[in-house]
């Protein structure tokens, strides 16, 4: 099969573009590497440089594929926040662009949604019938790609699935921006030994969950599609605090976790924990890697998956044979 992947530059989309070209398919990335790296995308793959909202450039970037994952995305909370207009154009004309260009295709779409639509619903686990209350620029946009999708899958007849992703972390997620996962952000200051920066008091509950079993519901969603419009979590069900994380990122690391305490973020959710059985029973596997295996895991692989320089030379090559 052939298969787009938008934002395959990226932290999730890269290493989903790796699984798929593993599993023998084809894979074209459309990426305009604001945040990604294009050295994070497998050799094999076509790269394609360009904005997820460009049209015409979606339309040729969609045009002889089996089906489209979209991850392209602005994905920090706090930009989004301070960068609305600028986001939201990526955010939701992205996905909007995208459902398009799928539904001329007749192809189905694999979207990332994420857990930020829960918003203010602290309840736990929140599941995907729970109440959408959200509380950001970004979670309103993700909300919206997901009514969206709803429609296009109405309109022309094509099958979407959106994947309310909690708190993704594995190797190859950048710590070097302000707006990174929080885990990346400790484990390099850790590694650093640099002071770990707590925003409000530390008490903010999260649902970790490993990149690899985000990976699984990706390919799983695409390989197991239905017909009409399908939203999903993607998550553990196991809550961690801010504070708890720190502590456990410095026992792994062996060093202890220095804090400073800031103010807190706006429009930051206080409690994400999500109910993954609908994940389980409409694909028979939910999440399976506990925290702190998979923080093992990150930590030691770190080296192993950076971009190495042959790595990033035969990107080069890849990058001016592929369509632009
Ligand atoms: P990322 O920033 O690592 O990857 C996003 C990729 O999209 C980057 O390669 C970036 O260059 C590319 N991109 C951004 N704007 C683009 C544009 N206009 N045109 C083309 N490419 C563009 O982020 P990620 O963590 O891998 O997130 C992937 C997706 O998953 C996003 O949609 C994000 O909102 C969603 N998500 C992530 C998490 C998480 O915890 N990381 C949780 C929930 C949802
Ligand atoms: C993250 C994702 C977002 C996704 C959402 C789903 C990133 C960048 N964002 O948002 O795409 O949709 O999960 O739930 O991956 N914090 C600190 N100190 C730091 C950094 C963060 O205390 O140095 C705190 C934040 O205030 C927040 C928590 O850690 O309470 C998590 O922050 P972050 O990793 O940025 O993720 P979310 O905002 O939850």
């Amino acid at each position: 099969m052939r298969y787009l992947v938008t934002g395959g530059c990226g932290f999730i989309g890269s290493h989903l573009a790796e699984r798929l070209i593993s599993l023998g398919h084809h894979v074209c990335i459309l990426d305009d590497l604001s945040s990604g790296h294009a050295a994070n995308a497998p050799c094999e793959a076509e790269l394609v440089i360009g904005d997820v909202t460009e049209e015409a450039k979606v339309r040729a970037a969609t045009d002889d594929v089996d089906g489209c994952f979209h991850l392209a995305a602005a994905a920090s909370v706090a930009r989004c926040n301070s960068e609305a207009i600028a986001t939201n154009r990526v955010n939701l004309v992205g996905t909007l662009t995208v459902l398009a260009a799928a539904a001329r295709r007749n192809v189905p779409v694999v979207y990332a949604s994420s857990a930020a639509v829960y918003g203010a619903n602290a309840a736990v686990p929140l599941g995907e019938t729970s109440e959408l209350r959200p509380l950001s620029v970004y979670a309103a946009d993700k909300l919206a790609c997901e009514l969206h999708a709803g429609v296009t899958s109405h309109l022309h007849g094509i099958p979407t699935v959106g994947l309310r992703f909690f708190n993704v972390y594995g190797p190859r997620q950048d710590p070097a921006s302000p707006y990174s996962g929080v885990i990346s952000i400790f484990a390099d200051r850790l590694a650093k030994r640099q002071e770990l920066t707590i925003f409000g008091d530390g008490g903010q509950v999260r649902d970790f969950v490993f990149v690899g079993d985000v990976v699984d519901a990706l390919v799983a969603s695409m390989a197991h599609r239905r017909s009409g419009a399908f939203v999903c979590n993607v998550c553990t069900g196991e809550a961690t605090t801010i504070l708890g994380l720190a502590n456990i990122l410095a026992d792994i690391v062996g060093a202890p976790a220095r804090l400073a305490y800031g103010p807190p973020r706006a429009g930051d959710v206080r409690v994400s924990v999500g109910d993954p059985r609908r994940l389980a029973k409409v694909y028979g596997r939910a999440p399976a890697t506990g925290l702190r295996a998979g923080l093992t895991a990150l930590l030691h692989e770190d080296a192993e998956t950076s971009p190495a320089p042959a790595r990033a030379q035969r990107m080069t090559a890849s990058l001016t044979a592929g369509r632009t």
